[in-house]
């Protein structure tokens, strides 16, 4: 092609940027996906977990008060934390993981967090969680790993502010220990440290005398967790501790730079994962040391084989590698069932993945082909818009973005008008009036991811479907880093 003149010109530029722009906006079928307002709600959806006394800053203002007395049966203060999901229990376990994630998130994509003026919002939602956790561990080999009763909880649908069900606080100790759970809540408290030190040096290191303790509480008394909360068994059961010994030792190796830390490396690397989920955190492991290996901190002869893992792992999720996770039609990663949850944790490694390669201008080989860091970002928003609506389904499954959204998430709190709006209590059973109801939620949980469609991308938008409506707080926090960095990288 021939330009001749200066006006031409401009006129063919001018053609090209507006075809770009069109692509950019229209050219994966969706009319355009807002990163940062999703970003905006995945930090409020925090909020409207939040169990005790809220805060005067609390924007989520349906919600209220509630269970100021947990941990009182105990003797002990467990009032605040997050409820779990669609349910009033607070459970330990993937609470702590959430915690992790939220403070991964927060370390790796900070300068994006403070770019979309979330850094605060993301900090005060790890806060949220790491002052109920400074209370739940009372001694150094005390850890309350639960409360409320599953059961008790799940036959009633009530508010949070009306809860009429017993709230037994559960721990481990000494005679009841559980490696998994101390070790998790060690990571937690670890990565936390990391989030609050630039800012709030005391209340950083505060989180790390925790994580210390737990850590050496956890390498010490074996055994998972649900053989002393034997309540979580049904709910939470954990495969193993291995895991999670090794996930907190990176992180409490990242946290204090002390090479004894090291020492759980020598085990199992854990091999080629097939999800990152609150059981099974190797692959956590494996890409932190990866990270290790590429700041050079970490000897590629010795640790060479976490990072060869964790990159298979990444491979099988680009569909190049020699066990590649399914696909639905639609394009979203199936891993074991209607769960976005594992997909969320997976994205995160690539979106996280990417910036460490491009940090240190890296490309690692899959049996497919080799992989540049924009092959990461390219399938992690491949996978977000599908989350996003971008889908046969044209749904968001996050809560609260577009018009097109679960209308009925299986949650108890956001299903029953706000306490705000009818003061009058609703009872244990009272509540399953507003269950059966085919209406709407009244209270727009934004947000909340629900679990999600099925292998065939289908999704039943009924409050009483709970394997696909139920949001959990495990699936939103990876969501946060990975926002904050899509919204900065496609604007
Ligand atoms: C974030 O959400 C809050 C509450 O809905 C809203 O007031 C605020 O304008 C939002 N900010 C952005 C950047 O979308
Ligand atoms: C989704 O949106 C596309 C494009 O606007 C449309 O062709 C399709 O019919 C929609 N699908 C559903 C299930 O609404
Ligand atoms: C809700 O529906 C179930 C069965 O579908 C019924 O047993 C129950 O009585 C209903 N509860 C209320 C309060 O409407």
């Amino acid at each position: 092609m021939f330009i001749h003149t200066r006006a031409m010109l401009s006129s063919f530029i001018y053609g090209l940027v507006s075809l770009c722009i069109f692509l950019l906006v229209h050219g994966d079928g969706v009319t355009s996906i807002d990163y940062g307002e999703a970003l905006n709600k995945s930090l409020l959806y925090y909020e409207a977990q939040r169990s005790g006394n809220l805060p005067p800053n609390q924007r989520v203002q349906w919600r209220g008060y509630s269970a100021l007395s947990d941990g009182s049966e105990a003797g002990v203060d467990l009032e605040g934390g997050y409820y779990d999901a669609g349910d009033n229990v607070k459970f330990g376990f993937p609470f702590a993981f959430t915690i992790t994630m939220l403070s991964w998130s927060t370390i790796e994509f900070q300068a994006q967090l403070k770019e979309k003026d979330e850094l605060s919002h993301a900090m005060e939602a790890i806060k949220w969680g790491t002052d109920y956790l400074i209370k739940a561990h009372p001694e150094p080999h005390v850890l309350y790993g639960q409360v409320g009763d599953g059961d008790s909880d799940h036959a009633c649908w009530q508010r949070p502010e009306d809860m009429t069900t017993p709230r037994p606080a559960y721990k481990i100790d000494e005679k009841n220990p559980g490696a998994d759970l101390a070790a998790e809540t060690a990571a937690a408290f670890a990565a936390a440290s990391l989030v609050f030190k630039p800012s709030n040096e005391i209340y950083a290191s505060l989180l790390l005398t925790h994580a210390k303790q737990l850590f050496e509480f956890a390498s010490n008394y074996e055994g998972v967790y649900q053989s002393s909360i034997t309540q979580a068994a049904k709910f939470y059961s954990s495969s193993g501790y291995e895991d999670e010994l090794l996930w907190a030792s990176v992180w409490l190796f990242l946290s204090t730079g002390e090479e004894s830390y090291l020492d759980a490396l020598e085990g199992s690397s854990g091999g080629t994962r097939s999800r990152f989920s609150w059981d099974d955190k190797y692959l956590g492991a494996q890409v932190l040391v990866s990270k290790l290996i590429f700041e050079e901190a970490l000897d590629q002869d010795i640790y060479g084989q976490f990072k060869f893992d964790g990159e298979q792992f990444i491979c099988n999720c680009l569909q190049k590698g020699e066990k590649n996770v399914i696909k639905t039609l639609g394009g979203l990663l199936w891993f074991i069932s209607y769960d976005l949850q594992y997909v969320t944790t997976a994205t995160f490694i690539a979106t996280t993945y990417s910036e460490y390669l491009t940090t240190y201008s890296a490309t690692f080989d899959c049996p497919g082909g080799t992989i540049q860091p924009n092959d990461l970002l390219v399938f992690a928003k491949s996978q977000v818009d599908y989350i996003l609506g971008s889908n046969p389904r044209n749904m968001s499954y996050m809560v609260g973005l577009g018009s097109n959204y679960p209308k009925q998430v299986h949650h108890r709190g956001a299903s029953i008008v706000s306490i705000k709006i009818n003061p009058e209590p609703v009872t244990c059973l009272g509540g399953f009036l507003y269950f059966n109801s085919s209406e709407p939620n009244p209270n727009v949980l934004y947000g909340a991811v629900a679990s999600g469609p099925d292998e065939n991308d289908n999704f039943n938008d009924l409050r009483s479907n709970y394997e696909q409506a139920e949001p959990t707080t495990v699936t939103t926090a990876p969501l946060v880093g990975i926002l904050a960095k899509l919204a900065l990288s496609f604007k």
